[in-house]
């Protein structure tokens, strides 16, 4: 039966795989704007216009790197160089370290006096930095939990806010434009930058990274307390063969249209005007080289209108490293002509003096370079740079006030997953006698991650004192005196696990910290996904002791803890909780909240031979099975609740329906909780192997005691669509399984009458 209907498989005019219905709008430049911009480029020189494509650090400006009690120095004469003789465009990052707000506004201050006053056609400077889980590079700001938590919350309304927050104090920084949101899926568990992702999943990455994108955007990202958000890194960057980072991904064009495409897509819908390349190659072309993907796709399929950046070095790269061009000259000529637009350089001015020659020479026409300094001014020009480039001293009120910090404890709170309670050891009574151990009990940094304070976010010393770590947290949550504490080991190395053990043995309960150092990109890189062995081998001690043990796992990525998993009685996932992880989880531990976050990855069991959740037929055949820690989705509460009635309002639909589902949950406990309820479909036959099940909606709903109510959500042919075998998105007529908790129904799309004819 479904062999017939394959054949008639209709192809899509795909407009977005994300069913965001909030009517998110594409970044579009005002014709207003338009002509204006094309009013100044008609005035501009080709040093002026490759300028603006010239994207330098901080650092090419500055004659000392900060410390943890000075600002980097600026060199005034580097700074009016870069600005008044290579006309850039564009200025990113820090030196070293995080500046305060004032600091911030002298520096931005300066640059837009040199750029709009002292340059021909005063052109304000566009500055970005990377504040990826709140102002990262602004000391005191509000940092939130990582992306991986974020996508843990489930919670799009959350994730709107920290967009709201986060663009609000960068731009109290003075800084227009934020590298973030990261909409590489994380589906290779190794990668030091899993924690960065939203997850494994299409629909779930989509829709938080668009929730996010509204919160920081707005619908006017030249409002005084929006930004411009950056989609990186385009495109397949996140799935590395070998899980390093910056190594080659073997993605084929089905399998990237199908999983790695649809978040960016989804970012570009939601409004996102810049988007960073991929630092790593597909299929062997290197992202800065892919004319195909950067051209032919994101221009000319997706209609991305904004512009597009390099990431660090990686122009240069295709000479140095890929090999791909055989000269640093060749390197910016294949770059520019792939789709490039500005040149995250970022440390001389090599690319600006190679564009010019190479326009000179005839290589890369005078077009190309109008067009790419067109879309740049576009967004400068939205973003109101060229009325006001200045920091906005007003927005100084809110930073990092009680509002926002309230915002960063709920999101900590609903992101942390509770994946084991047994005999609900959890929630431990404040009366208890408490032995925290483990390298991850008494520091902020394994709780925040890269990209905090610091690139690498591991510098303790420069954490905010006034924050708790989770160790002070649970002293402050039942007081100093019931709670002991021995480190154990180091990451990686024993310490005292024998001192561990002996100031364990009165204690009713031990909470046992592991996990991660904080690390950001390649220096993260490990070769084995298992917890380091130190780390092990205090666990194994501590629960010999035969005390109820509760394993809290604060890391970026979900390290292989499956010796020890079975044997403590309940388990914590907390992955980077952020400023407020220390409070959050002694919240949680102590019964003031009840746990809520589920899995945004399946957590593996085993170093090697893992699948995602939406794995293919053929990964749970004969010999294999999908067998994770922790399922994709999985968390538990301190409540429980009663899935009824999956009810679908038709068993058959043709193309234009619109399929409306509903379910019943109900608390069945005593005490009020949060349940994400997720909608999965299996498309039971297809011309492609469809894989087991696919995430295609979800709510997060609060229930008091005894309460149910009906979840309602709507399916659509977009969300029955996949890649065909001719790489174009298709739906097929044929049967489909919808299936909410353990409750499952059929339906069938029908062929249109047309085609039956
Ligand atoms: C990272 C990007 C980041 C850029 C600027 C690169 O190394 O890959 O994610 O935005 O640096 O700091």
């Amino acid at each position: 039966m479904k062999n017939f209907f394959i054949k008639i498989a209709f192809i899509v005019i795909y407009t977005g795989i994300v069913g965001f219905n909030n009517e998110p709008e594409k970044f579009e430049p005002k014709q207003s704007v338009v002509e204006k911009v094309k009013a100044i480029i008609s005035e501009m020189t080709l040093e002026e216009k490759v300028g603006q494509m010239t994207q330098v650090t901080i650092q090419v400006m500055s004659v000392k790197q900060g410390t943890k009690d000075q600002h980097h120095v600026l060199d005034e004469k580097k700074l009016e160089e870069a600005i008044k003789k290579y006309n850039v465009g564009s200025i990113l990052n820090v030196y070293d370290v995080a500046h305060e707000l004032d600091y911030w506004h002298e520096i931005i201050t300066k640059i837009q006096n040199l750029a709009v006053k002292e340059t021909r056609l005063g052109i304000p400077v566009l500055y970005g930095i990377d504040a990826i889980h709140g102002a990262t590079y602004t000391k005191g700001s509000t940092l939130f939990p990582q992306g991986i938590n974020m996508a843990a919350t489930w919670n799009r309304d959350l994730i709107e806010k920290i967009g709201e927050i986060t663009a609000h104090e960068t731009r109290a920084s003075g800084i227009p434009w934020n590298f973030y949101p990261l909409m590489d899926i994380g589906r290779q568990p190794l990668w030091p930058r899993l924690w960065e992702t939203y997850g494994e999943d299409v629909y779930l990455a989509s829709q938080i990274g668009s929730s996010y994108i509204k919160g920081a955007q707005g619908n006017n990202i030249g409002a005084p307390d929006k930004l411009a958000t950056c989609l990186k890194h385009y495109v397949g960057y996140s799935f590395p063969l070998n899980g390093k980072d910056r190594t080659p991904a073997w993605i084929s064009e089905r399998m990237l249209r199908e999983y790695f495409l649809p978040t960016f897509e989804a970012g570009i819908i939601a409004g996102a005007p810049t988007i960073m390349v991929n630092s790593g190659e597909v299929d062997g072309i290197p992202g800065h080289a892919n004319y195909h993907l950067l051209t032919e796709i994101l221009r000319n399929e997706l209609k991305f209108k904004g512009f597009v950046v390099s990431d660090w070095e990686d122009i240069k790269r295709l000479h140095t490293r890929d090999r791909i061009a055989d000269s640093p000259k060749e390197a910016v000529r294949i770059a520019v002509m792939a789709g490039i637009d500005m040149s995250m350089v970022p440390l001389d001015y090599s690319f600006y003096d190679y564009l010019i020659e190479l326009v000179k020479e005839g290589s890369v026409p005078m077009s190309r370079i109008d067009e790419a300094v067109e879309r740049i001014l576009n967004v400068k020009m939205e973003l109101g740079l060229f009325e006001n480039p200045f920091p906005n001293k007003e927005l100084e009120e809110k930073f990092a006030c009680k509002e926002f910090t309230d915002i960063n404890l709920k999101t900590a709170r609903e992101s942390i997953v509770l994946t084991k309670n047994e005999n609900n050891v959890l929630p431990l009574s404040k009366n208890s006698k408490i032995f925290v151990t483990g390298p991850t009990s008494n520091m902020l940094s394994v709780m925040n991650g890269g990209w905090t304070i610091t690139w690498q976010g591991n510098e303790e010393s420069l954490y905010p004192k006034e924050k708790n770590t989770l160790l002070e947290a649970i002293q402050e949550k039942i007081g100093a005196g019931s709670v002991t504490y021995v480190e154990g080991t180091s990451f990686n190395k024993e310490i005292d696990v024998e001192k561990a053990v002996n100031a364990s043995k009165d204690c009713d309960a031990v909470i046992l910290c592991l996990g991660e150092v904080a690390y950001c990109e390649s220096p993260g890189n490990i070769n084995d996904l298992t917890l380091d062995e130190a780390q092990l081998k205090l666990a194994e001690n501590i629960i010999d002791t035969g005390i109820p043990v509760v394993l809290v796992m604060l890391e970026g990525r979900p390290r292989v803890i499956s010796s020890i998993a079975d044997k403590v009685n309940a388990v914590l996932v907390a992955f980077l909780p952020g400023m407020e992880g220390g409070n959050a989880l002694a919240d949680i531990i102590f019964g003031d909240y009840s746990p809520s976050g589920k899995l945004p990855i399946s957590y593996p069991k085993y170093p090697n031979g893992n699948t995602t959740y939406d794995y293919k037929p053929i990964e749970n055949f004969d010999t294999n099975t999908y067998d994770p820690q922790w399922a994709f989705g999985y968390g538990l509460s301190y409540s429980t609740f009663n899935y009824n009635n999956l009810k679908l309002d038709k068993n058959e639909i043709n193309e234009t329906d619109e399929l409306n589902i509903s379910v019943d949950v109900t608390n069945t406990d005593r005490i009020e909780a949060a349940e994400i309820v997720q909608l999965y479909l299996c498309d039971l036959y297809g011309s492609v192997s469809r894989p087991n099940k696919q995430l295609k909606g979800f709510e997060k709903i609060s229930l008091k005691p005894g309460e149910t109510k009906t979840v309602a959500f709507k399916i659509n042919k977009d969300h029955l669509s996949f890649i065909g075998i001719d790489n174009m998105r298709i739906f097929e007529p044929g049967e489909f399984e919808i299936s909410v908790g353990d409750m499952k129904e059929k339906f069938v799309l029908k062929p249109t009458s047309a085609l039956n004819d």
